[in-house]
């Protein structure tokens, strides 16, 4: 009896241990929001290129910041090898680099950029993401392209012939890096080119598709005849948009061809940025103008090729990744359409 008593304490000793080890062993993966349609592709990406290396568990935080917290305060007490993190809200992570930090625990941040001074923090905290602003520039870049590049002669895309582009902005969720940098980039490469714009709403649709799309349901008409230009900080709140101007039939596909052909059909441009699967065939259609791509599997790979940086002490050069100023990793984005 007392052998098998003690067979039994060992048994469990030894699950107990193996438990332990593989939850060291885990690369852990905190995600904002899975109903996220770019998130969902940087987390995907995230876990195939991670499960080459290490065992990958993903956490979704569901938008909610108290439940990410909780997560992570019972993720940090299995004593894992990495975390990887994209916060709900940016701002909060100050906390949980201060926890990390006391525990030695690294930490790489994506997608949503914490504050420079937080990173300074603890020099086992990083950033891998895209430059906001270059998406923006790139945004400016098609615009200009689209309405002829003379900004003192506008082409035809100007409807009214006024000399200034009316545009009605979509954007992401105040305060966020990518949301306020875009909107702000955009204008204002626009403008140091010398084109005149006329911003005629600026409507936070928070990322997202359907409150883009209620919203643009009820912004269109008010603005009928006097926009000439859709400008998103995503592809998500893009589509919303296209989807309430087709219901608008500011887009029609006269011939039923498929295809919105903008020379002989009603159309309007309309600008994304993230390149998502569902943005492609917008464009392919000829719905969605143009897009940047956000480039989530080079994103995916540089995460990863850090955490094999940090935690087994590669050398960033033969993984191919640069890091600037001691915690970022920059991946770049790229213009996305059918038209060059
Ligand atoms: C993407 C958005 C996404 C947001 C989430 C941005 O970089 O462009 O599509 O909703 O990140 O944080």
């Amino acid at each position: 009896m007392k052998r098998i008593t003690k067979l039994i304490l060992s048994l469990i000793m030894l699950i107990f241990l193996t438990s332990c080890q593989t939850n060291q062993s885990k690369v852990y993966v905190f995600i904002y929001d899975m109903n996220d349609p770019f998130i969902t592709a940087l987390s995907d990406h995230i876990t195939r290129i991670g499960e080459n290396y290490y065992p990958m568990q993903t956490h979704d935080a569901k938008n909610s910041q108290i439940i990410q917290n909780e997560e992570i305060e019972r993720v940090l007490e299995l004593n894992p090898r990495l975390l990887i993190i994209n916060p709900v809200d940016r701002l909060g992570a100050y906390p949980i680099i201060n926890k990390a930090k006391s525990m030695d625990i690294p930490i790489i941040f994506i997608n949503r950029e914490p504050l420079e001074v937080d990173l300074d923090l603890y020099d086992h905290a990083f950033y891998v993401g895209a430059k906001a602003e270059q998406s923006g520039i790139l945004q400016a870049e098609i615009v200009s392209d689209l309405f002829g590049n003379q900004p003192t002669n506008l082409n035809k895309y100007d409807l009214n012939d006024d000399g200034i582009i009316q545009t009605l902005i979509f954007k992401g969720e105040q305060g966020h890096q990518d949301a306020e940098l875009r909107t702000e980039f955009i204008i204002s490469t626009l403008t140091d080119d010398n084109f005149q714009v006329e911003i005629l709403k600026t409507n936070v649709s928070n990322w997202n598709q359907d409150i883009a799309y209620k919203d643009a349901l009820e912004l269109l008409p008010q603005y009928e005849n006097q926009f000439e230009l859709i400008i998103s900080n995503n592809d998500a709140m893009a589509i919303g948009v296209i989807r309430a101007m087709i219901e608008l039939s500011m887009f029609v596909d006269t011939n039923s061809d498929g295809y919105i052909d903008k020379e002989n059909e009603p159309w309007y441009p309309v600008i994304g940025i993230d390149g998502i699967d569902e943005a492609v065939e917008w464009i392919q259609t000829g719905h969605l103008y143009a897009t940047v791509l956000n480039d989530a599997s080079n994103q995916a790979y540089a995460t990863i090729a850090l955490a094999r940086v940090i935690l087994e002490g590669i050398d960033p050069e033969t993984v191919d990744i640069d890091i600037v100023d001691e915690h970022y990793v920059w991946v770049d984005y790229k213009k996305y359409s059918l038209v060059s």
